[in-house]
């Protein structure tokens, strides 16, 4: 499949509030951001400032007050639920600061599951997600469980699931913030090296400036709203 030179991501006057609670936060305020196929995006900010609040709208997580999200050329909103979940499995990847990998189940049979989700037969399955396992280091380890890796093995397994579905977006919520720094950078490499060779269109959220630096672009959030990230204040 080809990503074309289509907008992967097209996000427009996003605007997100929390209610309910003792005050009204209004968290994004007019975000917009677009990319393309094979272009990665760093968006940087300090804690609180909103960061894991867009990438949840932007993989239809949940639901933006105002504005548009369309991934793919299709519009969370006008989905229901069901066709929302399907969008996600076929055209979104996750990556999280912790990899919420299922405890139970061997690396082999976490990389698989997307893939089951989409009702890919056992044996194609398999194949695809040990060979993604591969890819990312870990062919000697696919009968472990995630409690048996060490951190930054675990989060290559993450990776793995996340694209192992050749996802058209993949959005990176820190997930380098939990390892050491030798750690950091391999996972980043592959990360990054992956998304690049299928094409994905990357967000990834750091607090790490020179992961920043190595992106396409980066955009600070700030005050509400995306800026262009100058040099350091
Ligand atoms: N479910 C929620 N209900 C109410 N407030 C929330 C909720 N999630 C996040 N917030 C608030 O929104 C702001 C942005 O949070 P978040 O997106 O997690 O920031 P970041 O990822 O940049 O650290 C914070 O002030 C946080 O307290
Ligand atoms: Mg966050």
């Amino acid at each position: 499949m080809t990503h074309d030179d289509q907008l992967v991501l097209d996000a427009r006057g996003v605007r997100k509030r929390y209610a309910g609670g003792p005050q009204t936060v209004l968290v994004l305020d007019g975000v917009g951001l677009q990319l393309r196929a094979a272009e990665s995006l760093a968006i940087t900010g300090a804690s609180g400032s909103g960061k894991s609040t867009l990438l949840h709208l932007l993989g239809g997580l949940d639901q933006a007050d105002d504005g548009s999200i369309e991934v793919c050329g299709q519009a969370w909103r006008d989905m229901s639920p069901a066709q929302q979940g399907r969008w996600r499995n076929r055209h979104v990847g996750f990556v999280y600061q912790f990899h919420h990998l299922l405890p139970e189940f061997s690396a082999l049979d976490n990389v698989m599951m997307p893939l089951r989700i989409r009702r890919m037969p056992a044996a194609e399955a398999r194949r695809e997600a040990g060979s993604m396992l591969e890819q990312v280091g870990l062919g000697e380890r696919l009968r472990h469980r995630p409690a048996e890796l060490s951190g930054g093995e675990r989060q290559r397994v993450a990776l793995a699931r996340a694209l192992v579905t050749r996802p058209a977006l993949l959005l990176a919520d820190e997930p380098t913030g939990n390892l050491d720094a030798d750690s950091a950078d391999r996972v980043f490499e592959l990360l990054a090296g992956m998304a690049r060779e299928h094409g994905s269109a990357m967000v990834l959220v750091t607090h790490d400036a020179q992961l920043a630096a190595r992106c396409g672009r980066t955009l600070r959030l700030q005050h509400a709203s995306l800026q262009e990230a100058g040099p350091a204040a």
